[in-house]
């Protein structure tokens, strides 16, 4: 049974900038805002400062919410993140501690869908390597052998290596590009889902093994951490292309450096790192087939204003003493 601490005070912290028309929602509803006016993350000693005073927490997912954090008030009864994932967050502390935790999903599901298909392309077309190309004054005439040379997405193989919101919307696409496309998720959906959805439910081996296109869109967390590791890599095709715009360590980003370099996989579109923001020297030394990314997401005006207001709704829910609608303590 949850049980949760209901909310005091009325004073809301917010970690680092965000738009100015979210914190006067907050103001509106008569709550006490004091927001960090930094678009950078706070060390941890300044977090565990911050949450000291506060009745709720408004986090990015740059933010270390660990338990510390969590217990550095006895007030502090909700930890709002601007992100759908909460990977950044220790939701079994705050669990322990009474502290309701929401994330901000579904908003960016299509404009992260929409990046994922752009890295695919990216990556798959070489459009990063053209592009410099034309930069630096190299476009040569048309021929036959021209560089960079790419390879087909329609009518090829997508493999999806978890089908929460993300991956569904990113197979909707890939639909429109004629590909079949595999699944590989924890819990089976019923044939008639599989069906509608337009996909095929395989083991992971089969979808590493089948997969042109390979593509994360699981969480981070104990069991899918470098769930993408050296052996993995070594049962997909030479020719295949790894992205990721989920988590980075959900790849073990050393094993995919060495893997490219070696032409044990061919190309990779990767948003995200395993410790962002660096990116491990091997890939940034790869220039062709790789394209690299500052998890760009959900970057887009409308989704990143969506992202916030989603977070204000659920902290407004969470201080009226109501249970907020993306609550994800008990959800991991
Ligand atoms: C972005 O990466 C998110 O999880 O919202």
């Amino acid at each position: 049974m949850l049980e949760l601490r209901q909310p005091r005070g009325r004073r809301v912290v917010v970690t680092q900038y965000v738009y100015p028309d979210a914190l006067r929602r907050l103001t509106d509803a008569g709550l006490e805002v004091v927001a960090r006016d930094d678009d950078r993350p706070a060390s941890h000693e300044e977090l565990v400062a911050m949450a000291s005073s506060a009745d709720a927490l408004v986090c990015l997912l740059t933010d270390h919410v660990d338990e510390e954090v969590l217990r550095a008030s006895a007030e502090l009864a909700v930890v709002a993140n601007v992100a759908a994932g909460f990977n950044n967050i220790d939701v079994a502390a705050a669990t322990r501690a009474g502290v309701a935790v929401t994330n901000a999903p579904g908003v960016l599901t299509e404009a992260t869908a929409d990046l994922t298909f752009a890295l695919l392309l990216a990556a798959a077309r070489r459009i990063p390597e053209g592009d410099a190309a034309v930069r630096a004054g190299d476009l040569a005439p048309w021929k036959l052998e021209q560089e960079p040379l790419g390879i087909d997405v329609h009518g090829q193989t997508l493999g999806l290596l978890g089908f929460g919101q993300i991956g569904r919307a990113v197979a909707r696409r890939a639909q429109g590009f004629g590909m079949r496309v595999l699944c590989s998720t924890r819990s089976r959906m019923s044939a008639e889902d599989e069906r509608a959805a337009g996909v095929e439910h395989v083991d992971v081996d089969t979808l590493l093994r089948e997969s042109d296109f390979l593509s994360v869109h699981v969480p981070l967390t104990e069991q899918t951490r470098a769930a993408i590791d050296a052996d993995a890599l070594r049962r997909m095709k030479t020719t295949a292309v790894l992205v990721n715009t989920a988590r980075g360590p959900v790849v073990d980003e050393a094993a995919l450096a060495d893997a490219l370099a070696r032409g044990i996989i061919a190309g990779a579109g990767l948003d995200v790192f395993e410790n962002e923001p660096a990116v491990h020297p091997g890939l940034l030394a790869l220039r062709e087939r790789v394209v690299l990314l500052p998890h760009l997401g959900s970057a887009t005006r409308s989704t990143r204003t969506a992202m916030v207001d989603l977070a204000v709704d659920n902290v407004l829910a969470a201080m009226a003493g109501e249970r907020p609608p993306n609550l994800v303590n008990g959800n991991t």
